[in-house]
């Protein structure tokens, strides 16, 4: 320990004399006395630290919230091994912080920083911040955080989570949303429209169909396959059926945008114009078509309109069982 302690003093040494830190961490130059600190966890631990964040501090206009509510966190179970106050207490993430403890505050009235500061003007970099909590948090969800779009943008973990309060409200139904609209505002607007999953209502959350620490799927999808994603809700549209309808064994996407929609069901476009998209109204228009044999079908006031339009016959339209052909009937 002594020795460890020991090196580390000759290593910082080293760099003060090649004037490092007085280029680079300025919290430092006014407080050269206890440099030599800033690797070292504090004596007393938390006890040192609650000696101020007992209560909130006001300073240069800035409040720094007390640190009293931490007790009531998850992470502040001292019988867990793995738990931040079974190792360093404050400082598993914090980083050693000694140097801030006993350092008297330099000409701009500030003290030296603690070695990690995760919030605020004076945040470290981002991959120090991940650094810690990804210490503690590789694997499970977060399999595939490397090379994902959030962790590409370079967000840190605690842009989405909050660690001082007893819950997080990431983790929160009901408050999860509004953290993830205050970038995805597009989302926000689309969960305002007439149709929509019930995120606003609390019963469905960005993170029941995204994984935001990455995937193995496009758009940090949960499933690989948006159906599969689908089905494990609405398992009464996988089937299998006799009459399969192509575009939904393909992409439920195809036809409904998941996160809202002006139309009725989430559907991009009202029927009959969606299936025009596939379907052209007749055959000389293209498509898929709608066949010579079928144009007598086709015809009549029920063809284009109503309250139902092309529902009206094919009225199964993610497929059917019905023994009456192909053309998803009851
Ligand atoms: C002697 C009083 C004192 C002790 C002990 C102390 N702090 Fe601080 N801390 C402050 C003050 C004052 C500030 C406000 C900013 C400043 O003056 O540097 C602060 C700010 C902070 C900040 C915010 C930094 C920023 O710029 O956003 C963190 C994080 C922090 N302290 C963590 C700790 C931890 C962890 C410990 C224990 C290892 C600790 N403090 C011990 C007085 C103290
Ligand atoms: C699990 C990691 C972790 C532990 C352990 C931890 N903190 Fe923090 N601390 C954070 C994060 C993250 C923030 C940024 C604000 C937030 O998420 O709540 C923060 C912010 C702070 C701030 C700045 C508050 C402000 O309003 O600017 C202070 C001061 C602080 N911590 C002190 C402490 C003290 C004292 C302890 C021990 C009782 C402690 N922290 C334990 C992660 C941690
Ligand atoms: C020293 C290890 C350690 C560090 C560092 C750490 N955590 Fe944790 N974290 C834990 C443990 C242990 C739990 C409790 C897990 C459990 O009960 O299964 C936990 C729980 C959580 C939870 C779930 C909380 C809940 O209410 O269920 C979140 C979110 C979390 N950590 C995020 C973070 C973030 C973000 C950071 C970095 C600022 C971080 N952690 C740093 C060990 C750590
Ligand atoms: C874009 C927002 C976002 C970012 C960035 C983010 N998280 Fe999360 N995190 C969430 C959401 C949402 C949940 C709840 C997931 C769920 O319930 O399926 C969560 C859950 C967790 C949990 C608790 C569940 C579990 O896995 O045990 C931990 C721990 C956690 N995150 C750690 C991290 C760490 C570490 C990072 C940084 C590498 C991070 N998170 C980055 C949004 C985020
Ligand atoms: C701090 C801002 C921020 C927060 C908070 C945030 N995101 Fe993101 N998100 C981004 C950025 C930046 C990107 C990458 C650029 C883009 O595609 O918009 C991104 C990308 C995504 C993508 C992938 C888009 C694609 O085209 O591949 C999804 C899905 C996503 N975020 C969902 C969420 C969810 C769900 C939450 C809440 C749990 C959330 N985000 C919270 C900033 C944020
Ligand atoms: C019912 C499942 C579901 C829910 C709930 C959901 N999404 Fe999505 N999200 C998807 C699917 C599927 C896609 C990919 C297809 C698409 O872009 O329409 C997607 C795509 C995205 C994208 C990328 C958009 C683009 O244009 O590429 C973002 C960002 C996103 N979602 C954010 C969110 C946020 C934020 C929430 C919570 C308010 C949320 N999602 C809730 C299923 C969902
Ligand atoms: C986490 C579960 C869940 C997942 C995953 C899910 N849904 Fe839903 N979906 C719901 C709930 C809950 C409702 C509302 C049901 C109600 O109000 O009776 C709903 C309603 C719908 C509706 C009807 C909306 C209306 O206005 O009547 C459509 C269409 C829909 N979902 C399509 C999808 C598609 C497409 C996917 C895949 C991208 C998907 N769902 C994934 C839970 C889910
Ligand atoms: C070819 C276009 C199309 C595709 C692809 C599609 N749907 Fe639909 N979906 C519709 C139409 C049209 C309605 C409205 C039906 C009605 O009002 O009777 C609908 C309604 C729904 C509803 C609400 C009413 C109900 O039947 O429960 C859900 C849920 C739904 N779709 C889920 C899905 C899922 C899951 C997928 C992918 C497996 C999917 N849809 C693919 C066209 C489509
Ligand atoms: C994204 C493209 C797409 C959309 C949108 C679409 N379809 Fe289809 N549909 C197809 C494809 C592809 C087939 C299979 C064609 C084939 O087998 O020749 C098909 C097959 C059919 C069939 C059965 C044809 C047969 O010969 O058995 C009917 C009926 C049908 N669609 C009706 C509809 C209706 C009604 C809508 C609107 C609610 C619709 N489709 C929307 C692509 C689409
Ligand atoms: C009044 C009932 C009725 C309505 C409304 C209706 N159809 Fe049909 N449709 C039929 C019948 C009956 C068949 C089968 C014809 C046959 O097999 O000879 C059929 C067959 C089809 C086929 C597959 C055979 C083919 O000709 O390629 C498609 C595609 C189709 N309809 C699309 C549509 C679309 C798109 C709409 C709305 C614009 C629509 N239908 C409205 C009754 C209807």
């Amino acid at each position: 320990m002594s020795n460890l302690f020991y090196l580390g003093r000759q290593a910082i040494l080293a760099l003060l004399c090649i004037g490092f830190f007085a280029a680079t961490v300025p919290a430092f130059a006014g407080d050269g006395a206890s440099g030599d600190m800033a690797t070292v966890y504090s004596d007393r631990g938390v006890a040192s630290c609650m000696k101020c964040h007992d209560t909130a501090i006001v300073k240069n206009g800035r409040i720094y919230k007390s640190a009293m509510d931490f007790f009531q966190t998850p992470h502040a179970v001292k019988g867990d091994p793995r738990s931040p106050f079974a190792q360093h207490e404050c400082e598993a993430c914090h980083g050693p912080s000694q140097n801030h403890v006993q350092s008297t505050p330099g000409p701009n009235g500030i003290k030296a920083l603690p070695a990690v500061v995760f919030s605020g003007p004076n945040a470290s970099p981002v991959a120090e911040r991940n650094k810690v909590c990804l210490g503690c948090h590789q694997n499970g969800l977060r399999m595939d955080w490397a090379g994902s779009q959030h962790q590409s943008a370079d967000l840190a973990c605690v842009s989405c989570h909050t660690i001082h309060v007893k819950k997080d409200p990431i983790l929160v139904k009901a408050t999860q949303p509004e953290k993830c609209f205050s970038c995805h505002a597009e989302q926000r607007a689309l969960t305002l429209q007439y149709s929509h999953h019930p995120v606003r209502e609390g019963k469905v959350v960005c993170s029941d169909c995204h994984n935001p620490h990455g995937s193995p799927g496009p758009k940090l999808l949960k499933e690989v396959r948006v159906t599969d994603l689908c089905y494990s809700c609405h398992a009464d549209k996988r089937g299998p059926m006799l009459w399969e309808h192509q575009p939904v064994r393909e992409d439920c996407t195809n036809c409904h945008n998941p996160h809202g929609s002006v139309n009725p069901r989430l559907l991009k476009e009202k029927v009959p114009f969606l299936c025009f998209d596939c379907h052209a109204a007749t055959n000389d228009m293209g498509g898929v078509g709608v066949s010579k044999q079928s144009v007598a079908a086709h015809s009549g006031s029920m063809y284009l309109y109503g309250d139902r339009s092309c529902l009206n016959c094919h009225s199964q339209i993610h497929g059917s069982n019905s023994p009456s052909g192909s053309t998803f009937f009851r």
